[in-house]
């Protein structure tokens, strides 16, 4: 089977009330990870790719390293995903060079130029087969050298999304509710707490079209315990609760996107040796607890929070 665009995947997840763990992907022990834990569960996936991890690792391996993912699990929906696009000319190579699906990010942007950045990545991308995603709002956070202080970030206006999608023609958006990237999302002592009722009104004037949450790492503490424990020093590093993410998936929310939480478990496995087994040098004996950590986190995501273990079995493209 070759890679999958999101359309299938989507529409079975907003019907059946579950929701694509869209997982960011930077290096081969990340792909094998997330890949081996879909594929136990049977969970369709989006892997994603940030110009910063294309930069790090040059987005020709990536693209093969999922291929060869594709090798092994043939039966495995994954659908290839530009993260973060910031113009046309990103979202433009990707389409031309084996991603399924892209994000053009112009979120930061008057809602006017977002409109028009948008609609070329769109004509662009559907006259090659590919899908797109785009933003309405602004999410608090850091992400490539874009550092959003919570003062600048806003919340998604829901009086502009029908508009929004009607003039740019988009096939998913990625709304503001509260959300934000990076492992240190709420201040100690606060009580974090999702818009749901922003996503609601964006459901009422959106029927049947697929929302989109970034930042939606959960930052688990068993993991950030390991890290400390063996030499690390992250303080007050929260998440999104669960629960919250459960009920999202539940609703039109179709994608949730992952990469603070696997970089969490890469860093415990690796810490875990160093710090345990000082005379280890062998890359791989850390990698691959690294690894573990990351497939472990995402069968997590998968069973308990997402919902989509089993649902590959429904996809008719494959
Ligand atoms: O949305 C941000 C993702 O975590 C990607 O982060 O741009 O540092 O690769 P990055
Ligand atoms: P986290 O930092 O919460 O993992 O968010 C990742 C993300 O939104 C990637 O686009
Ligand atoms: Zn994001």
């Amino acid at each position: 089977m070759s890679l999958v665009t999101t359309t299938e995947m989507f529409k079975k997840a907003y019907d059946g009330g579950y929701a694509i763990g869209a997982f960011n992907i930077n290096n081969m022990e990340i792909v094998q990870g997330i890949t081996e834990a879909a594929h136990e569960l049977n969970s369709p996936i989006v892997l994603q790719a940030s110009q910063g991890a294309r930069k790090y690792a040059n987005s020709i391996y990536l693209v093969k390293l999922v291929e060869a993912a594709l090798d092994l699990y043939p039966d495995l929906p994954i659908a290839l995903h530009l993260d973060h696009g910031a113009d046309f000319e990103v979202c433009k190579d990707c389409v031309d060079n084996g991603f399924t699906s892209v994000m053009i990010d112009c979120s930061s942007k008057p809602f006017e130029e977002n409109i028009a950045i948008t609609s070329k990545v769109v004509e662009y991308a559907h006259a090659h087969g590919v899908v797109v995603e785009a933003e309405l709002g602004t999410l608090a956070g850091i992400e490539d050298a874009v550092n959003v202080s919570a003062e600048d970030s806003s919340y998604t206006n829901p009086d502009d999304v029908e508009e929004f999608v009607s003039k740019t023609g988009v096939d998913s958006l990625a709304i503001a509710i509260g959300t934000s990237h990076g492992a240190f999302k709420f201040k100690p002592g606060t009580k974090p707490q999702l818009r749901f009722d922003i996503l609601d009104e964006v459901v009422r004037r959106l029927p049947g079209f697929p929302i989109v949450l970034h930042g939606s790492s959960s930052v688990p503490q068993e993991y950030v315990r390991i890290i400390n424990e063996n030499g690390g020093a992250l303080k007050d590093a929260i998440g999104i609760p669960e629960d919250q993410l459960r009920e999202a998936a539940r609703s039109a929310v179709c994608k949730i996107n992952i990469d603070s939480d696997l970089r969490l478990g890469m860093t415990a496995g690796v810490r875990q040796v160093f710090e345990q087994q000082k005379d280890v040098f062998d890359p791989r004996s850390y990698l691959k607890v690294g690894r573990q950590y990351v497939k472990d986190i995402v069968a997590h995501k998968i069973k308990d929070v997402l919902g989509s273990d089993g649902k590959a079995a429904d996809l008719t493209v494959r």
